[in-house]
């Protein structure tokens, strides 16, 4: 069956490489094995968000958001530096963006989530792009008729996250090309074949399309500065899958007269199966944003857990919230911090059933995916004021 997320899947060109000697993968496109997050760091270059950061987050806003705290937003590259730009009077834009692949799922949302708390804590414009030409070029199984249809539902999913429609503009990357057009050539100039090749493991059986695209993904980056005229911050929250494409962003930047934009990382919410991150492409472990209480009900309940094969054996033993989905996912969307540890106790010693862990996540799934739709609706009425039009922000 083909892959809505894996945009490699059933495709006739060689499939791109990663290392072969790592048990995990993790690039752009794809996910692979149980991911070493401390490891990636190594791999990728890029630095764990130290407490000092967290300080500055502090300082500025008063909190520390329970996602930086929890260490679900774990690693960046020149978040101190956009911190301490913004506490000398820098202001920095946002830019995160959606490959319109698939519906939206839970995993999809967390970078929104945290980028709209960002701009409200920050008062940052933000600028969100839809790669629908990635999603074409990277995936030989996927029509332009479905791309447009997944374009325009994933946008009712962007506004009903609840951005600020005064703050936040959407560009479609076939549909609003001539904002970013001039940027990408510029950006592409300064990218070598072999460069693409060794960060992105293109190789000669990639259509070209897909070795041209990433300079595409990186012009929203520097879009600020030309709105404002003047070099400006900016600050990406995404998954670290994305990374790649920042690093060649970064490397072209000063050359083209730009500050490098700086990101902040996060790690992915696991799917309900037995491992691997949240994904269109295993539907039943994937929650969606368009999905039904019923539907919700019946994931949850098959969903893996970290216990034991009965009741009795649980009780006695404890579970292993470490590996269990259900866990995670309560910790990083519903739990605070304090009702995450005493569940984390509980299940170690046999005080927790799965049940009730499952019957937990269910009920507060269903609350926001629900209160989540009736947004959803209502977004369908406010479409235009989101679109770059490249007149005013
Ligand atoms: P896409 O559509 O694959 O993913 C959209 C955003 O969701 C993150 N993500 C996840 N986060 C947590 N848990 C998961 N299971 C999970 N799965 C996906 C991704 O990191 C991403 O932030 N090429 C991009 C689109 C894009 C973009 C950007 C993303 C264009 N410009 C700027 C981030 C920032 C893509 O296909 O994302």
């Amino acid at each position: 069956m083909s892959d809505p997320d894996d945009p490699h899947a059933n495709i006739s060109q060689e499939k791109i490489s990663v290392d072969q000697k790592d048990p995990f993968s993790v690039t752009p496109w794809e996910v692979e094995g149980q991911v070493d997050y401390d490891k990636l760091i190594d791999k990728f270059g890029t630095s764990e968000i130290t407490s000092s950061i967290l300080d500055s987050f502090k300082t500025i806003t008063g909190e520390i958001h329970p996602l930086l705290s929890l260490e679900y937003f774990y690693s960046h590259r020149d978040l101190d530096w956009i911190l301490e730009k913004y506490r000398h009077g820098e202001r920095f834009y946002l830019y995160t963006g959606r490959g319109p692949s698939g519906m939206i799922h839970m995993g999809h949302i967390m970078p929104w989530l945290f980028s709209k708390y960002l701009q409200e804590k920050f008062n940052s414009k933000l600028i969100f792009q839809l790669t629908d030409d990635e999603k074409f070029l990277f995936n030989q199984n996927l029509s332009k008729e479905k791309i447009n249809y997944f374009t325009r539902e994933n946008i009712l999913d962007i506004i009903a996250t609840g951005f600020d429609p005064k703050k936040t503009k959407i560009l479609v990357d076939s549909k609003h090309i001539q904002h970013l057009y001039s940027i990408a050539i510029e950006i592409a100039r300064h990218i070598t074949f072999s460069t693409a090749k060794a960060v992105f493991g293109f190789s000669n059986s990639s259509n070209i399309g897909m070795i041209g695209f990433p300079p595409i993904q990186a012009s929203p980056c520097f879009l600020p500065s030309i709105i404002e005229k003047a070099p400006t911050p900016v600050l990406i929250p995404a998954a670290i899958d994305q990374d790649p494409y920042w690093r060649v962003t970064r490397d072209v930047a000063t050359k083209m007269g730009y500050y490098k934009p700086a990101q902040i990382h996060s790690k992915f919410v696991p799917g309900l199966g037995v491992s691997g991150k949240m994904s269109s492409s295993r539907p039943e472990t994937a929650l969606f944003t368009t999905d039904t209480p019923e539907l919700i009900d019946k994931k949850v309940l098959s969903a893996f857990t970290g216990g034991q094969a009965t009741v009795q054996l649980q009780r006695k033993l404890g579970g292993n919230p470490d590996v269990c989905p259900v866990f995670w996912y309560l910790r990083y969307f519903f739990d605070t911090g304090e009702e995450s540890e005493e569940r984390f106790l509980k299940c170690k010693i046999g005080n927790l059933l799965c049940g009730e862990c499952k019957a937990d996540l269910s009920n507060h799934s269903k609350t926001f995916i629900t209160d989540f739709q009736k947004r959803r609706e209502k977004a369908k009425d406010s479409v235009d004021e989101f679109i770059y039009t490249g007149d005013s922000f």
